[in-house]
């Protein structure tokens, strides 16, 4: 499978059957490495209602029947009204699916929609396991994301609104992922990081393999 990163906290997950996006974020984000019209996927992951992560969720999913995925009350305030197909879950729950599976995991940050959670996704696909971290500070919830055994973990390092890179070395520490991938910086002044820094300074203390990938890069698995 693949796995392409279009900038900020948006991924394609590429399998031989299915494309599923997180955080769609394509609009308005001059770092993107794609249009939301250029894509056709079939599912749509957001794991919180700001608009860095919703982004153009609802008119992809509208222009390519793709459903959604998020927690119960995002779906019901932001894109059941919208008519488009969605999935409803909430923290702890694990959904079989068409390419595997998903659960929804705890993030600690604000949703942005009033009773919501925010949360992070580890999504099964082709025997792998993909945990997108969301926006989140450093939360010990994160030490049972070992007993997933995760192969790419990918982790926001902006700092000021999620976890900077000295908190994300911690989060490996406890995820233990075979594979890091840096998101959430460079995208507004204010969340820049050198995310090969982050990559040394994991490596440096043998706790993952890091890749740093510009949008529009992709990670073969
Ligand atoms: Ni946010
Ligand atoms: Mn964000």
């Amino acid at each position: 499978m693949k796995i392409e990163f279009l900038g900020h906290a948006c991924f394609l997950l590429e399998s031989s059957g299915y494309k599923l996006l997180v955080d769609p974020f394509l609009t308005g984000n001059k770092l993107a490495a794609k249009k939301a019209d250029q894509l056709v996927v079939d599912y749509i992951f957001v794991t919180h209602g700001h608009d860095d992560h919703v982004g153009d969720a609802i008119s992809i999913a509208k222009r390519t029947g793709a459903t959604i995925v998020a927690v119960v009350e995002i779906v019901r305030h932001l894109f059941a009204p919208a008519d488009v197909k969605t999935l409803a879950g909430n923290i702890g729950g694990r959904q079989k699916a068409p390419f595997g599976s998903f659960k929804f995991v705890p993030a600690n940050h604000g949703s942005g929609v009033p009773g919501a959670l925010s949360c992070g996704f580890v999504i099964e696909v082709e025997g792998k396991k993909i945990y997108h971290a969301g926006d989140t500070g450093l939360v010990s919830e994160m030490c049972f994301l070992a007993d997933e055994q995760i192969d790419v973990a990918l982790l926001p390092i902006g700092d000021y609104y999620t976890m900077g890179p000295q908190d994300a070395v911690k989060a490996v520490e406890l995820i233990k992922p075979k594979c890091v991938i840096p998101m959430h910086y460079n995208t507004f002044p204010v969340i820049n990081q050198n995310p090969h820094a982050f990559k040394e300074e994991v490596e440096r203390r043998n706790l993952s393999r890091v890749v740093v990938l510009s949008p529009g890069q992709v990670l073969e698995l």
